[in-house]
């Protein structure tokens, strides 16, 4: 396997074995067609970047049945009014800027700049949630961004002052041709601003389910800053977010058209000395990886046996990679819990458990609800208090299994 970037090997530290698509929630119809592939995450010694052995066609991902809407949480809509604003404040002060958005999605971010009559374009391969950003009246284009993309979209709207992304660099495999076309667009003091999990922070809190095919990379800022350099591009700064589980946003400039902050020097120094460079780091990772599978998988089958139920609260393409690698099914969690309409009604990729709306979860309160969305906790513990009121316990498995209330007993 050579690196994405770099082309030297690179050195697998964890296999899941062989997994599905995790956004491809099926009808019992598509059960027979399932698509599977080998998940593996390895790291490149030499520039530092995580990434997956065995990748899979950007088109069996991204197409018009895309199953995730970026406005389905409260919380994320909350931060991408703030990412919004600090985009308007430090890239758009000058006159008719124009922002630039890769995977917008259903328009979360590009929402509240497009509102105030910021000039803009969103660009995002999937066409349903594309139709969601258009209803919302963005201006988009329905494409995988590249080189060639951006030539085009120079063409017809000329250079961007901010080039905007969240949880979407880390999803194509031909990050060289972001890059490319990133830097051809961006204006000479323009920012390309992005931010995506952080693999310092999946580490330390084991988070496992994070890796799953749409993740084709797991970022730190040296890998980042590495490859910015190979395109003539300055990390010029850092700044940690508490999305996702942990993320870093990083602000990249060209080459010497802004001063770097001091947290650029800071984190790089904080990565050296946490070894999210070094191979060791990851083997551990992955020695805990195994434990918290078989802790989990353990704990759910003594309940089971014990004439508990069990259902899950969020579909997340998190929860795949979880449930598959624990090896669950139907027979371990009854149903899981969503809000979004597309995955209501349908089987999960590959445990094929059936997802349900909230209303069936307050309907049919299970005695144990595994909490697979466990990045937006606060959220879903507020809003289903009535849950624990009836005596029900949630289970969450990042940094380690848990059941609360109580200990596991
Ligand atoms: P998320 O964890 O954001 O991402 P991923 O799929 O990349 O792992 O997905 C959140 C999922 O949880 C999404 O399917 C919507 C669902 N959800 C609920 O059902 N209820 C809620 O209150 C929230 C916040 C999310
Ligand atoms: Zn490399």
């Amino acid at each position: 396997m050579a690196c994405l970037v770099c082309d030297r090997p690179i050195e697998p530290f964890l296999s899941f074995g062989r997994m599905p698509l995790a956004d491809a929630f099926l009808t019992e119809a598509e059960v027979e067609r399932e698509f599977f592939f080998t998940l593996a995450v390895g790291l490149c010694d030499s520039c530092g970047m995580v990434q997956l052995c065995e990748r899979v066609p950007d088109a069996c991902m991204f197409h018009d049945r895309y199953a995730y809407y970026s406005s389905t949480s409260a919380g994320m809509q909350r931060h991408f009014a703030a990412y919004a604003d600090e985009v308007r404040r430090r890239c758009l002060a000058g006159p008719d800027p124009f922002v630039l958005e890769i995977g917008c999605n259903d328009g979360i971010l590009l929402g509240p700049l497009a509102s105030s009559g910021v000039r803009h374009l969103g660009v995002d391969p999937a066409a349903n949630v594309l139709a969601e950003a258009a209803r919302r009246g963005l201006t988009v284009r329905q494409a995988f961004f590249s080189e060639q993309t951006a030539a085009g979209i120079e063409r017809e709207h000329g250079q961007a002052d901010a080039i905007v992304a969240a949880n979407v660099i880390c999803h194509v495999a031909d990050v060289h041709s972001v890059f490319a076309g990133a830097r051809r667009l961006l204006t000479p003091s323009g920012l390309f601003v992005f931010e995506e999990p952080y693999i310092g922070a999946i580490v330390e809190s084991t988070a496992l389910d994070q890796m799953y095919d749409e993740h084709v990379f797991y970022f730190s800022l040296s890998s980042v800053r590495h490859l910015a350099e190979r395109h003539g591009l300055d990390v010029v700064d850092v700044c940690p977010q508490p999305v996702h589980g942990g993320e870093l946003r990083y602000y990249l400039a060209r080459r010497g058209a802004h001063a770097p902050t001091p947290a650029v020097a800071a984190w790089l120094d904080r990565e050296r000395a946490s070894g999210v460079t070094s191979i060791a780091a990851y083997r551990q990772f992955a020695a805990r990886a195994g434990r918290i599978r078989d802790e989990l998988a353990g704990t759910l089958r003594r309940l089971a046996s014990e004439g508990r139920r069990i259902a899950g609260y969020g579909a997340t393409a998190k929860s795949s990679t979880l449930i598959n690698y624990c090896g669950l099914g139907p027979a371990d969690i009854a149903y899981i819990a969503d809000v979004t309409p597309g995955k209501q009604g349908k089987l999960t990729p590959g445990a094929h458990i059936p997802v349900r709306p909230p209303e069936h979860f307050r309907a049919h309160y299970p005695d144990y609800a595994v909490l697979f969305a466990w990045n937006h906790e606060q959220e879903i513990l507020d809003k289903e208090r009535g849950f624990t009121a009836a005596g029900g316990r949630w289970i969450t498995y990042v940094p380690t299994v848990r059941i609360r209330p109580g200990s596991l007993t």
